[in-house]
């Protein structure tokens, strides 16, 4: 089976889930012919940021993009014009995509920079996407800043990166910032609801829940998450919440509010043995542990109102007031900070049982 996220790889902007505020800057600049030269995607892994790239690249030389009426920009890029399908299939020349992260080198800059002053193959525009840009060595972004100083008329570039706090002022200063924010719960779940659909998987709510739950924001974690998923239950097999969690080592969220019931209630021998018993299982409390403060920040902020972060959080114990809830986390923080280093995995789980059921 083909890779999930490959396959599923949005080609039309009213594909892409979220990032509204930066479709509707692209679709504004393409309508009135007035795209940068230069933009740098910011924001987490698995958001669209090479996606949205590829989406720019492909309007600015589609066919029907050029032959448009004013302002209309429905079916672009229409993905059917030979530009667009080169691009769909991999082959154009006027899209170069640079890895920073395994070329940091000012040869691919220099490279760059004689292809940039090249016409476009197609006679239209020549779109550069510098993934991972903070990357770059100090040589290769000095390159990169000349060009940027001064583009030819039919370059346009698209840097991405994780982390633009690594980006040079120099390099700031030349391109228009768009930061690409966490996929919801609530739309990943709305993908993974259509890819099940198309790819005939027989899958129920819970299970969608728990996958879009666990994929911290990112489509492409949730999609790999679901083709693994998918691949181990087997062909044809309906997948439910226990699936799910069995396939992921996740630990299913009756056992995490089972130990927040057990420390509640002071008992701190039974909530130990529970720790040991994951261990035993296989599970990596590593692991463990940033879902179980993960489920108590969500616990704690559907609490005080604010419901968007989990797509269902399950019922909270009856004495679990926030403060409760916000000592716990600091207790629970701290051991996370620790069971790096501990010798003994549980030992920091362990010590913070103890201290919230002395
Ligand atoms: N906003 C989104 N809407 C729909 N699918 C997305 C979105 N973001 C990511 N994906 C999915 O995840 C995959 C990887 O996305 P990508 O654009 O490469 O992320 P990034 O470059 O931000 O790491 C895509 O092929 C697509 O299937
Ligand atoms: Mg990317
Ligand atoms: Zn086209």
């Amino acid at each position: 089976m083909q890779v999930l996220y490959r396959k599923y790889r949005p080609r039309a902007f009213e594909e892409i889930e979220g990032q509204e505020h930066i479709v509707r800057t692209l679709q504004g600049a393409l309508a009135s012919e007035n795209v940068g030269h230069a933009y740098l995607f910011c924001g987490p892994r698995g958001t669209g940021k090479t996606t949205m790239a590829r989406l720019l690249a492909k309007s600015l030389n589609c066919g029907k993009y050029q032959k448009r009426a004013e302002g209309q920009l429905q079916n672009i890029p229409c993905n059917s014009c030979h530009s667009c399908s080169e691009i769909n299939e991999g082959r154009s020349l006027d899209l170069i995509e640079i890895d920073a992260a395994s070329n940091r080198g000012i040869d691919e800059i220099r490279n760059l920079k004689d292809s940039a002053r090249v016409a476009a193959a197609g006679g239209g525009r020549k779109i550069f996407i510098v993934d991972e840009c903070h990357m770059l060595t100090k040589e290769a972004n000095n390159a990169l800043l000349k060009l940027l100083e001064e583009p030819p008329q039919h370059v346009f570039f698209v840097l991405a990166t994780t982390e633009p706090y690594k980006i040079p002022d120099t390099i700031l200063s030349r391109v228009q910032r768009l930061d690409f924010k966490k996929i919801s719960p609530e739309q990943i779940k709305n993908k993974l609801t259509g890819i099940a659909k198309k790819e005939k998987i027989n899958i129920n709510e819970p299970a969608l829940v728990q996958l879009a739950n666990s994929a911290s924001g990112s489509l492409r974690d949730a999609e790999s998450a679901f083709s693994k998923v998918i691949a181990y239950a087997g062909q044809g097999k309906a997948i439910n919440l226990e699936t799910v969690t069995e396939i992921l080592g996740i630990v299913p969220l009756q056992v995490h509010d089972a130990l927040i019931n057990l420390i509640l209630s002071k008992n701190a021998q039974e909530a130990i043995s529970q720790i040991n018993d994951l261990h035993e299982a296989g599970i990596d409390l590593n692991n463990f542990l940033k879902q179980f403060i993960r489920h108590l920040r969500a616990k704690l902020i559907g609490m005080i109102g604010e419901k968007s972060y989990v797509v269902v959080a399950s019922a909270t114990p009856g004495q679990a007031t926030p403060d409760v809830l916000i000592n716990m986390l600091n207790v629970f923080m701290r051991a996370a900070n620790e069971i790096k280093l501990s010798p003994v995995p549980q030992l920091p789980i362990e010590l913070a049982i103890l201290e919230l059921t002395k």
